[in-house]
């Protein structure tokens, strides 16, 4: 599949890394539709992208909610075409001890990163069987693999994305539609920053194989690569992006 002239729905797309994300498709010549919450934010990341010379749309979307999610999908579909790459980078995180946590917190958190990706992916789906193709990348997180501390309803959302993204991968094979997942480590944006100290995230990149913490372009590549022609026989995989920060030492 040629990128050049295709269609990308990135949702979180006035995040850190769904900026990142939605800057390089659009320097790689996709319309990118940058869908978040934040509907003025994601209108400025697609001034960014129509700067770099790109085709891009801001729209406004809260992916909990499933008729706010077709109504968006519709508006893309509308102004930019079919939808051809979906990229799930919607994401909350907060930090709670299961014993004190909310169950709002946790029904927040689990809704945003694991109900808004089965949203998301139901409503474009439909219009990727017909095409007979699409790439389907979503975010999880090293959290997914590992846990956390004060982190389970996170934790357990990210392992949840992976499942979901393996068993979609099923589905949807015999239509060439490639399903998978790209998981950072802990990665230089606001989320990290609001749980952790600077001298905290310091460590983390002082202790990192690598040396460092990501960088939100190193998640963005991870994406491009799974939905470029090169990862044509990918499918239901996880890429850790995290500089070695999992292996065992
Ligand atoms: N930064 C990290 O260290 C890290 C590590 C692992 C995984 N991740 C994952 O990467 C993704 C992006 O994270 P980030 O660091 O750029 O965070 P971020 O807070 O900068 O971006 C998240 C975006 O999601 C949007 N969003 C939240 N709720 C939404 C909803 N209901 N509907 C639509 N949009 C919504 C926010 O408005 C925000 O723009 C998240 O899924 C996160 O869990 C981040």
């Amino acid at each position: 599949m040629r990128l050049k002239g295709t269609v990308a729905f990135v949702t979180g797309g006035a995040g850190s890394i769904g900026r990142a994300i939605a800057l390089l498709l659009a320097k790689k010549g996709i319309s990118v539709a940058i869908a978040d919450l934040n509907e003025n934010a994601s209108c400025n990341v697609a001034d960014e992208a129509q700067r770099l010379g790109g085709v891009a749309l801001g729209v406004g979307v809260d992916v909990t909610r499933k008729a706010d999610v077709a109504e968006a999908v519709y508006q893309v579909k509308e102004r930019l075409g079919n939808i051809d790459i979906l990229v799930n980078c919607a994401g909350i995180y907060s930090h709670s001890f299961v014993v004190e946590m909310g169950e709002e917190e946790w029904d927040a958190v689990v809704n945003v990163n694991l109900k808004g990706t089965f949203l998301t992916c139901q409503a474009v789906i439909p219009n990727m069987q017909r095409m007979k193709f699409g790439k389907i990348v979503n975010i999880s997180s090293g959290h997914g693999f590992k846990g956390g501390k004060k982190a389970a309803h996170y934790s357990a959302s990210k392992a949840g994305v992976v499942v979901f993204t393996k068993s979609l991968a099923l589905e949807l094979a015999p239509y060439k539609i490639n399903v998978n997942c790209v998981a950072p480590g802990i990665t230089d944006t606001e989320m990290p920053r609001r749980v952790m100290s600077e001298e905290e995230i310091s460590t983390r990149a002082r202790t990192n194989p690598m040396g460092r913490i990501g960088a939100p372009d190193d998640i963005a590549d991870a994406v491009l690569f799974l939905i470029s022609e090169e990862s044509r026989y990918i499918t239901g995989q996880t890429i850790y992006v995290n500089g070695g920060d999992l292996m065992p030492s």
